[in-house]
């Protein structure tokens, strides 16, 4: 039985030959099965020797199987490795990297987090009410303009700015409250320097004794975080119908440091003026105090919003908005 069985695991080649092997002696209706049956039918010393012998012849089997086996492994193995070179580098995986809005935004959140702010969110299918006229712009206000407004219906807008956060946090929570909220928004605009929908970033700080030196405190630091230590804010009076006074605010320029000019001539950035503008800001008017229930005699405060592509071209020297909306690799895999 042993030379029998060893000549056919010598000659099974393929791993299916060596099963047909084991199941024809080492089976439970194999060679080796039929002779242990006949063991019960011997008398007992008989049966004992032939018992021993059987399991000699077993265990032979079962070694003769088990080394065939290891050899057909290896052999297997040689061939799937023939003609691998395992010194050869392989090729890295394609890895994706973050758009360069998405940096940005999570840049200027940790800036402001680092400074006290906490985020906030809040839905971009907004209504009216906090899209418009809570934050003082009553229904014949140009500012809801249905140049400007993407409409779901006549009550329901999607948002054309971050401020409505200003509504919702106000109306959630007691003073002093300071928040960000970064998020899409929406606008019937577009053309080379405008898409539909962008990002904004909106803060709001309300406590007793806010004042626009704390506003200008905070953006110069905030400034300084993002586009460098010797970064200048310049503030312009400005109009927004829920901030009373309001501001927008200019840093000097990214490219010529706001001298106006490079070697190259009247620097391209800022067009010569030395300050670019970077977002748009002012102190809480009451009215908006109002619509929430804020004490107005006792608590004053200050918002701010700014966009988050702009604020990315600048940081970045990028000339073209729809750069941001192309995908192409190229491009953002740069940052
Ligand atoms: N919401 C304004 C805009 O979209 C920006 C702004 C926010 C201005 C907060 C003042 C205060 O242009």
């Amino acid at each position: 039985l042993v030379e029998a069985c060893a000549a056919r695991l010598d000659r099974a080649l393929a791993l299916e030959e060596l099963e047909a092997a084991r199941v024809e002696f080492l089976g439970r209706k194999g060679q080796l099965a039929a002779v242990m049956s006949r063991l019960p039918g011997l008398d007992p010393d008989a049966r004992r020797e032939a018992g021993k012998a059987a399991n000699a012849v077993k265990e032979r089997l079962t070694a003769l199987y088990d080394a065939r086996l290891a050899d057909l492994n290896r052999a297997a193995m040689d061939v799937a490795l023939a003609g691998f070179d395992p010194t050869v580098p392989g090729y890295a995986p394609a890895a994706g990297s973050l758009h360069p809005v998405t940096l940005v935004t999570a840049e200027i959140c940790k800036a402001l987090e680092e400074l006290g702010f906490s985020i906030v969110t809040g839905p971009e299918i907004e209504t009216d009410y906090y899209n418009f006229e809570a934050l003082n712009m009553p229904p014949e206000h140009p500012a809801r303009d249905m140049q400007d407004t993407l409409y779901i219906s006549d009550s329901i807008v999607l948002r054309t700015h971050t401020s409505p956060l200003q509504i919702r946090t106000m109306l959630a929570r007691k003073p002093p409250v300071a928040v960000i909220a970064p998020g899409k928004v929406y606008r019937r605009d577009s053309d080379l320097t405008h898409t539909p929908m962008f990002h904004q970033i909106e803060g709001l700080l309300v406590d007793e004794g806010v004042s626009m030196a704390d506003l200008r405190g905070t953006l110069t630091a905030f400034v300084r975080r993002i586009f460098g230590p010797k970064t200048n804010v310049r503030f312009r009076p400005s109009f927004f119908p829920f901030t009373e006074p309001s501001a927008e605010v200019d840093i000097s320029c990214v490219l010529c440091g706001g001298k106006g000019s490079t070697a190259a001539g009247p620097c391209r950035v800022c067009k010569g003026t030395g300050f670019v503008e970077i977002l748009g800001c002012g102190m809480v008017d009451p009215n908006v105090f109002d619509a929430v229930g804020y004490d107005t005699e006792r608590y004053t405060g200050f918002a701010f919003g700014m966009g988050v592509e702009r604020v990315t071209m600048l940081k970045y020297g990028i000339g073209d908005l729809r750069m941001f909306f192309e995908n192409d690799i190229r491009f953002l895999s740069q940052f």
